[in-house]
């Protein structure tokens, strides 16, 4: 019988697996049939902006927690897929941190090629997962909104790629109740314009803080102050954006710290990071994890080790993206093809353990891309995803955190060589802060087309 694959989730992760399977597939090898299950309309997952916030047309929980203006926070040579490569997208060389638009195009473009498309059923969110121990089955019920109808199907493994920056922490501060502004998560924050010649509070101090500042800066708030609760982010910070120990309360417009000190603001968006959340998944099932580097009981990052037919992508704190997710999704095809078997129990928590043992070691930014890069190295080895030079991307990785350090309102403006290619990536044709059209159009286009009013 033809073994069948449920995929949950058509974003990046979701389209590796459909692409790993592909490739196999052009090799000449039977392929799982499979069905991927996407709730929204149109594949890229993150990548694909939606406007909406709250629910989406389906009353689904909206999935995106991209916002207008979001370029790329990290060299796009750091996570080019070894076997699509961006000079082989666009033709030619561009610039190392495109914006969405351009990325989201180029994660289209691999799967466009490979024909992957109609194994999605689109408007599909998946609503219950559960596995039958005498069968040894999952089965998949989803609600197909085009139809507005239920169904289930059964299926010997399960694909769950449905990403982990959707469902937002919310924490609460005193006198929030009382406040006149705006209060929103970083997960509903889409249009820096809105903060215009505001004094804007940013809590939290990881990447959403200081984008979303930074967004906001660019787009010409008044002010801004971003508070911490564990370390600051440290950067030289333009003269208008001040860093705070944490927030202790609002009274009506100003914001108490706990240091004693207040400022005036008009609104607060909580930069506070998200949960790994999957309603559809039960207890036994469920991955619960903090945002880290090794998630606990997955098997090489992926496999539900109290049952490893059960597969989790992307779940990692991520360093790498992209070629991290082609990693595991080759690893999970070669294990549902056959091609790598699985060790004993005993043997999968041993090697987890080890890995999470490595992890808690871990000190500097540099030990945490590269014991992220040895991990997927592991992966890459074992099936036949294109080596890419794994050192060479940490070396990238750590340009980045130095350029960043220098002027993290400039480091957008530096240019990087691919990994896969060796070619020199050209300086973009407009800096960071002046590009303010962020469409494809003007990132591809001429200096002129990108620079437009916002007034
Ligand atoms: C604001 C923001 C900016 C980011 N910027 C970068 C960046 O610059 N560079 C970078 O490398 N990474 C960035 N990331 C990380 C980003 O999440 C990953 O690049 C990537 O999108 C993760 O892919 P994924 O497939 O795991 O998840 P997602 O992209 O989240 O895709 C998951 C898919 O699953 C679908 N889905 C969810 N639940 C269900 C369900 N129940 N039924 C059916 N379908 C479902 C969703 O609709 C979605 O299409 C950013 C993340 C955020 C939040
Ligand atoms: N392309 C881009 O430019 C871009 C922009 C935004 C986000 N992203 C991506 O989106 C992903 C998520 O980033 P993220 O910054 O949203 O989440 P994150 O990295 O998990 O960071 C969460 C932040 O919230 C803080 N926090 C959590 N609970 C808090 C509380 N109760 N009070 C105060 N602070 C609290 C954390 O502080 P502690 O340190 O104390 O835990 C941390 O600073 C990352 O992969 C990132 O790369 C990319």
């Amino acid at each position: 019988m033809t073994l069948r694959v449920a995929i949950i989730g058509a974003g990046p992760c979701g389209m590796a697996q459909l692409r790993a399977f592909q490739s196999a597939r052009d090799k000449g090898v039977v392929i799982p049939e499979l069905v991927c299950y996407e709730k929204q309309q149109d594949w890229g997952g993150m990548w694909n902006y939606t406007w909406r916030t709250g629910l989406d047309e389906n009353g689904e929980p909206v999935h995106g927690s991209m916002y207008r203006y979001l370029w790329s926070n990290g060299p796009k040579e750091c996570l080019e897929f070894a076997d699509y490569t961006f000079e082989e997208h666009f033709g030619r060389p561009i610039g190392s941190y495109p914006p969405r638009e351009v990325l989201w195009d180029y994660i289209k473009g691999r799967v466009e090629k490979a024909g992957v498309r109609d194994y999605i059923r689109f408007n599909h969110v998946v609503r219950q997962v559960s596995f039958d121990e005498d069968t040894q089955r999952f089965t998949v019920s989803a609600h197909d909104y085009t139809r507005d109808i239920t169904s289930s199907e059964e299926f010997d493994f399960v694909i769950n790629a449905c990403g982990h920056f959707s469902t937002p922490k919310v924490p609460h501060f005193q006198g929030f109740e009382q406040f006149a502004g705006r209060i929103l998560h970083a997960h509903d924050f889409r249009e820096a314009l809105e903060f215009k010649d505001k004094d804007l509070l940013i809590v939290g101090s990881s990447y959403s803080a200081e984008d979303i500042g930074s967004q906001c800066y660019k787009y010409g708030a008044r002010s801004i102050t971003s508070c911490y609760r564990s370390a600051p982010m440290g950067y030289q910070w333009p003269s208008n954006w001040e860093e705070k120990p944490l927030l202790h309360r609002l009274e009506n417009n100003r914001a108490w710290f706990i240091d004693g000190t207040s400022k005036h603001i008009d609104a607060v968006i909580l930069c506070t990071g998200y949960k790994h959340h999957f309603p559809f998944l039960p207890d036994e099932l469920n991955l619960k994890t903090d945002n880290r580097l090794w998630p606990r009981n997955l098997y090489k990052g992926v496999f539900w080790e109290a049952n490893p037919r059960l597969i989790y992508l992307g779940m990692q704190d991520q360093w790498y993206s992209f070629n991290m997710f082609d990693a595991q999704a080759w690893y999970a095809r070669d294990v549902i093809l056959g091609r790598i078997a699985l060790p004993s129990h005993a043997d999968m928590l041993a090697d987890s353990q080890q890995w999470y043992e490595q992890e808690q070691l871990l000190e500097t930014n540099q030990q945490m891309f590269e014991y992220q890069g040895a991990y997927i190295q592991q992966l890459v080895n074992a099936t036949d995803y294109p080596d890419f030079d794994i050192p060479a991307v940490n070396e990238t990785f750590l340009h980045w955190k130095h350029d960043k350090a220098a002027d993290i309102m400039g480091y957008r403006d530096k240019s990087y060589r691919s990994l896969m290619t060796g070619t020199q990536s050209p300086p973009h044709h407009t800096p960071w802060l002046q590009a303010l059209d962020d469409s494809m159009a003007a990132y591809l286009g001429e200096p002129a087309s990108s620079i437009k009013s916002v007034g």
